[in-house]
């Protein structure tokens, strides 16, 4: 059953000037509730365009986005966030770096509601916290009183994962979230990732220039090029690809 529909989305940034440029153009685009699509394609092809597109960072200039039955094409992004989670290729975005690990944690943890925050954390958050930091096995359990800019980018990358998924997102929004790892780190991370979006079956966009891990992660791949999906693999077809098909593809463009 249709999750979310993107349907004749279009987006240009800088409209009727010199630097008009065409990010987005006509994209559809069907998920199922617990789909995990990899998305690959060029540099500049539009790939974080469309996740931006779907999480609000701007409003799109035509066409609409329906997250379950709710059209949520005009909806803001702090309101989107509520059912949208993000982790992104520079482990500081989307978490307080002068922040301790704890209070990041509860941020998520609190993530769209209206309450106030509540800075002095309660022994049982921090102590669940901990519990939650203890299934990574990175000994991070240690560090909840660590601001979380201290950390290294594979330490914050896989609290970061944490965070956004601490409440069951509908949506979970990955942009090139291993790219700036060690290859190690890497794995754990993609490890993580399979065990978070499997566990509790969420909606998964996952961008990444690993074309080994965009064949062999999700259930679905398309190729972006130039604004478009020019490519939509079913498992199917996705399971009998090989990377020299997708490097190929890629040349060819
Ligand atoms: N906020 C913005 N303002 C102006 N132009 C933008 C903006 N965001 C993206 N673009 C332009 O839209 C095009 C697509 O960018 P996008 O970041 O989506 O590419 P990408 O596929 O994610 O590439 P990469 O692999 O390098 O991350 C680029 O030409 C980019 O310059
Ligand atoms: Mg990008």
């Amino acid at each position: 059953m249709t999750f979310i529909k993107l349907e004749n989305l279009n987006k240009t940034f800088f409209p009727n000037t010199s630097r008009e440029h065409h990010a987005l153009k006509n994209i559809n685009l069907e998920i199922n509730r617990g789909d995990f699509i990899t998305i690959v394609g060029g540099n500049g092809a539009g790939k974080s365009t469309l996740l931006n597109a779907l999480a609000g960072t701007f409003f799109v200039d035509s066409g609409s986005i329906i997250v379950a039955n709710e059209d949520v094409t005009n909806m803001k992004e702090h309101k989107r966030a509520k059912y949208i989670s993000r982790v992104f290729q520079n482990s500081l975005q989307g978490t307080a770096p002068r922040m301790t690990v704890a209070e990041n944690m509860a941020l998520a943890y609190k993530r769209g509601e209206k309450k106030m925050f509540n800075f002095a954390l309660k022994k049982e958050s921090k102590q669940n916290f901990a519990k939650l930091l203890e299934t990574l096995n990175l000994n991070l359990e240690t560090r909840l009183n660590a601001e979380m800019g201290v950390l290294s980018g594979g330490q914050r990358q896989a609290i970061s994962l944490l965070m956004a998924t601490i409440k069951t997102p509908d949506l979970l929004l990955l942009d090139e979230h291993t790219s700036a790892l060690d290859p190690k780190t890497q794995k754990i991370i993609m490890n993580l990732t399979e065990e978070k979006v499997a566990e509790k079956n969420i909606t998964t966009l996952m961008i990444t220039h690993n074309i080994k891990d965009a064949l062999k992660y999700g259930n679905r791949m398309i190729v972006l090029h130039q604004g478009e999906i020019i490519k939509d693999f079913n498992k199917e077809e996705k399971s009998k690809l090989r990377r020299e098909d997708i490097y190929n593809l890629l040349d060819s463009l």
